[in-house]
């Protein structure tokens, strides 16, 4: 009796389960077909979803940023909806405002994103809405805003610049007796050097480490190779058509994902010796900003994610951004002489490195920063996701869930926008009687704007100007290939496939 009561009872859980695995897959299903109906229309065949599923728009484009900037050129209210990637893409000012200040609070970063950045970037300020995001938002204006941090921040630098930039230029030129076995060989790849320059720079300014990079002789930090190869993968995450591919990936533990895991797990154990470290030292002994959040935040894990948003939000920017800007200068040479001309108004002759002061009151080379961010903006577009049906001030309708993108370098190629000379690098057109004139946020949103503007735009700014009057200052450099055209990877910030390699030649008296 009690074995039939056992079985029976046995063989009920056994139902019970299949029932409700069985209505968890069936309701799944439901839910990614209703969520694919809504918000994807895989069936599109318009011609702007065919061409991109056929891939049409490569025989004429580089990638598909170029391709986006000629549809929004083309777009009477300067917004195209990509209808197979439930995508909304503007570059239209106006819906920038309304995304990002005006209805801030409809436009999160959203549930999509923060899966993808997830198990990189945890809980961090990159990653976050909400509370959460408000928190780390508020700490780090404070510790950002401070003159100290802002002081230390120039100090790092300035002395990157003065002992290791300069110092390799001139190995490789083969003028100094480098302390470094690099051969002299006036040919190197000014984005590598640039990525090596800003990692060590952001480093020592978030966690107070020192990964030494800027030394060609010198193999990548086991770091920086780690965290090359988590953005890249996370970034792969993103370019699939479907989450459910990487995420299954994951589960099992395979390929892409299974590197992306090993990749983090050594970032994590970098981030939590440091953190061990610092907290058996005592929070006021130093001014990066891990040591300045020590007090405010007691979760470890919290701390990490905290300190590796910074890490990506200020490498591959910087290197981005500066990489551009040298290849601008060594195509017009009259921009290189008046940067030189400027310079020597305000610095003297033996001054090596600008200080803070100085920087500050470059004005045409701060013109020059911004011109070359227009057109070769660090990152290329921003995505948000709706939460609530709205309406765009161009008329776009937006459906509930929708991924809405706002598009710098399309922004910045459009003549409606910049006037017929768009496609031009102009610097003076950022100038007013010789001194610096910003433009309107919402039409340059190179660093995003409202809110949720980069924290770490002066910075980058001082960081960028500081190595570039540098470099200029004391060598020619010009691009090894002279046709070379910048042609962004697939990457969360724009990264220049093959590099730039160039060959620099000291200047006559320097
Ligand atoms: C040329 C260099 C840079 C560019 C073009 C740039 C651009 C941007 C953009 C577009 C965002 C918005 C990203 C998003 O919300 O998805 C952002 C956010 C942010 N940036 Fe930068 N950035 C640069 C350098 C830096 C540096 C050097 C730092 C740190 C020292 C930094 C710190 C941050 C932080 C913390 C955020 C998050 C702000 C928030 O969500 O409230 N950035 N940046």
């Amino acid at each position: 009796m009690e074995f039939e009561s056992s079985a029976w009872s046995e063989s009920l859980r056994t139902t019970l389960c299949f029932l409700f695995f069985s209505f968890t897959a069936v309701f799944s299903v439901f839910s990614l077909l209703i969520f694919i109906l809504r918000h994807i229309q895989p069936w599109c065949t318009c011609e702007t979803c065919h061409t991109y599923l056929t891939a049409g728009w490569a025989s004429e484009f580089d990638n598909l940023s170029d391709w986006y900037a000629h549809l929004l050129r083309r777009s009477p209210t300067g917004t195209i909806h990509i209808h197979v990637l439930g995508n909304i893409i503007t570059a239209n000012p106006d819906n920038v405002d309304h995304i990002l200040k005006t209805r801030f609070h409809n436009y999160p970063k959203g549930k999509q994103f923060s899966s993808i950045l997830g198990d990189l970037l945890g809980k961090g300020i990159f990653n976050s809405d909400g509370d959460r995001w408000m928190f780390q938002r508020k700490m780090a204006s404070l510790e950002l805003g401070s003159v100290s941090v802002r002081s230390y921040a120039f100090e790092i630098i300035s002395s990157e610049v003065r002992t290791r930039l300069l110092p390799l230029f001139d190995s490789v030129i083969g003028r100094r007796s480098p302390s470094d076995s690099v051969k002299p060989h006036p040919e190197l790849d000014l984005q590598d050097v640039f990525r090596r320059f800003s990692f060590d720079t952001i480093c020592r300014f978030s966690f107070g480490i020192d990964p030494g990079c800027l030394k060609l002789s010198l193999p990548m930090s086991e770091f920086a190779v780690a965290f090359d190869a988590a953005s890249r993968l996370c970034a792969e995450r993103a370019l699939t058509r479907s989450p459910l591919v990487w995420k299954l990936k994951r589960l099992l533990n395979l390929g892409s994902e299974k590197r992306l895991r090993k990749a983090i797990k050594m970032i994590n154990m970098l981030a939590d010796e440091v953190i061990k470290q610092r907290r058996k030292m005592g929070s006021s002994t130093h001014n990066d900003l891990l040591s300045r959040f020590l007090d405010s935040i007691q979760d470890d894990r919290f701390l990490r994610d905290v300190i590796v948003s910074f890490l990506l939000a200020g490498r591959d920017t910087v290197a981005s951004g500066l990489t551009g800007l040298l290849w601008f200068i060594s195509q017009y040479p009259q921009v290189e002489e008046a940067i030189r001309e400027e310079a020597g108004r305000i610095m003297d002759l033996t001054d090596g490195v600008a200080t803070f002061e100085q920087i500050k009151s470059m004005h045409y080379l701060h013109a020059v920063v911004y011109e070359s961010m227009r057109l070769l903006p660090p990152i290329q577009f921003d995505s948000k996701f709706a939460l609530e049906d709205d309406i765009l001030p161009d008329g776009t309708f937006v459906r509930r869930g929708t991924r809405v993108t706002y598009h710098p370098y399309a922004m910045g190629r459009m003549e409606r926008l910049w006037g017929p000379d768009a496609l031009k690098f102009r610097p003076e057109r950022w100038l007013k009687g010789g001194v610096f004139s910003p433009q309107n946020l919402y039409k340059f949103p190179v660093f995003q704007a409202g809110p949720r503007v980069c924290l770490g735009k002066e910075l980058a700014i001082v960081e960028m100007k500081t190595a570039a009057v540098a470099l200029v200052r004391m060598y020619s450099i010009r691009p090894v290939d002279p046709s070379w055209k910048p042609k962004f990877t697939p990457g969360l910030t724009a990264t220049f496939g093959g590099g730039l390699p160039v060959i620099i030649t000291p200047l006559q008296g320097c």
